[in-house]
């Protein structure tokens, strides 16, 4: 890992950063109970174990003052009436932000508190997006052809924690309807207070 200052490029068509460190590819099946459609996603896996996206990480130490950064690609799909979309996540340590500049494509991006607040702000490229600290977030593509490609950067000692949104789901559902990306709420939504 480098100590000294250090730049790289990110650059169209691909935007597949000029350097990093790992590279996370997250399938469907690692999205087992996340879609509304689960008779959809099981006729889907059987056909085909398809990337949904794509993350490049830059490896920093993962302590608080480093900046954890990189890019993310969400390609385009549906799984029945649902768009591909990131698994989503809190972060550990709640108490930690994040800042997304949008690349490429479109989508929202799918946010909530443990208070079960809610928001959903749409992506569009040159947009910046501040997540603010005890905000969960998932990324969704809505484009039918263009790759979602996100800047992200975070706090190094921030960690994710996956167990609260594969256990709940997010309250919010994006789902394409009568041709167009429509925002509802999911049904099998229940708080994670149980409220
Ligand atoms: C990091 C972050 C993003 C996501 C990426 C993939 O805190 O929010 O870099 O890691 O968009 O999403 P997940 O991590 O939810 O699979
Ligand atoms: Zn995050």
């Amino acid at each position: 890992m480098r100590e000294d200052p250090f730049s790289f490029d990110i650059q169209g068509p691909n935007y597949i950063p000029s350097e990093y460190d790992n590279h996370i590819q997250r399938k469907l099946s690692s999205m087992k109970g996340q879609y509304l459609n689960q008779v959809a996603y099981n006729d889907m896996l059987y056909q085909d174990d398809v990337l949904l996206y794509q993350v490049f990480e830059l490896k920093r130490q993962e302590v608080e003052g480093e900046l954890l950064h990189g890019i993310s690609i969400v390609h385009p799909g549906k799984v029945g009436d649902e768009y591909f979309m990131t698994k989503g996540h809190y972060h550990t340590v709640l108490e930690t932000a994040e800042i997304y500049f949008i690349l490429n494509g479109q989508g929202y991006i799918v946010m909530e508190t443990p208070e079960g607040d809610s928001a959903v702000e749409e992506l569009t490229k040159g947009k910046v997006l501040y997540v603010p600290p005890r905000w969960a977030h998932r990324s969704v593509n809505i484009d039918s052809e263009e790759d979602l490609v996100m800047f992200f950067v975070y706090p190094g000692n921030a960690g994710h924690d996956y167990g609260t949104i594969e256990t709940q789901g997010f309250k919010k559902l994006v789902m394409e309807i009568d041709g167009k990306p429509e925002i509802i709420d999911n049904p099998r939504w229940t708080s994670p207070e149980g409220k």
